[in-house]
């Protein structure tokens, strides 16, 4: 198949996002969720990032005929039996950034594996096709937060071949090696040969 519409709809309103993925799909016209669907809300009760990302880009397709694409993502502690993975914004209570961070950390506590993942899976949906690709950011989770940027897990997330955690780091270099990103590439890939 071959695409000769160059519009992609992201199924988000989040700004930073946007521009995340016009920067990376600079050959494409990308628009937010709002400027096709006045309300869009998703029920996100997938059991793996990709189907999160799959019923978000699905659930906006209807309103357009444009490319839609999707993503959910959240990070994986191996020794937490991948906690709290599809969870990550929902993982304490309060579910705010802060409590989400300070249970990660008494989960932890006194468990020296503190191997980890940020994960993204993205989904383009267009037509009858579906593009689905995963990034993965490797590193480790330390013992106490620290760094003031980002959000989520960053402050006490630290890539492998660094010694900063993510929440250190300007957000361009951030997002040079983030998971986000390298889902980002594999869809542009898949999106280009069709092109
Ligand atoms: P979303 O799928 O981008 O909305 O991310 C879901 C949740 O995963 C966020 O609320 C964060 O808790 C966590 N998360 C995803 N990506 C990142 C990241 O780059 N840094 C820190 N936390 C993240």
């Amino acid at each position: 198949m071959y695409l000769v519409n160059r519009t992609i709809i992201v199924a988000s309103n989040n700004e930073h996002k946007i521009r995340e993925i016009q920067e990376i799909l600079n050959s494409f016209t990308i628009k937010k969720a709002s400027d096709v669907a006045e309300k869009f809300e998703v029920e996100e009760d997938g059991e793996t990032f990709c189907e999160n990302a799959y019923l978000k880009a699905k659930a906006l397709s209807i309103y357009t005929n444009d490319i839609v694409l999707a993503d959910d993502s959240g990070l994986e502690v191996f020794s937490l039996n991948n906690e709290p993975g599809i969870y990550s914004s929902r993982y304490s209570k309060e579910q705010t950034d802060e409590a989400n961070l300070e249970k990660l950390l008494k989960n932890l506590k006194g468990i020296k594996d503190r191997r980890a993942r940020f994960s993204c899976c993205m989904v383009a949906v267009f037509a009858d096709n579906v593009i689905q690709k995963e990034g993965y950011v490797y590193g480790k989770i330390i013992d106490e937060p620290i760094g003031k940027n980002g959000f989520g897990y960053d402050p006490v997330f630290v890539p492998e071949g660094y010694d900063i955690t993510f929440a250190q780091m300007d957000a361009e270099t951030k997002n040079s090696i983030s998971h986000r990103k390298n889902a980002l590439e594999k869809i542009k890939e898949a999106l280009e040969v069709m092109l």
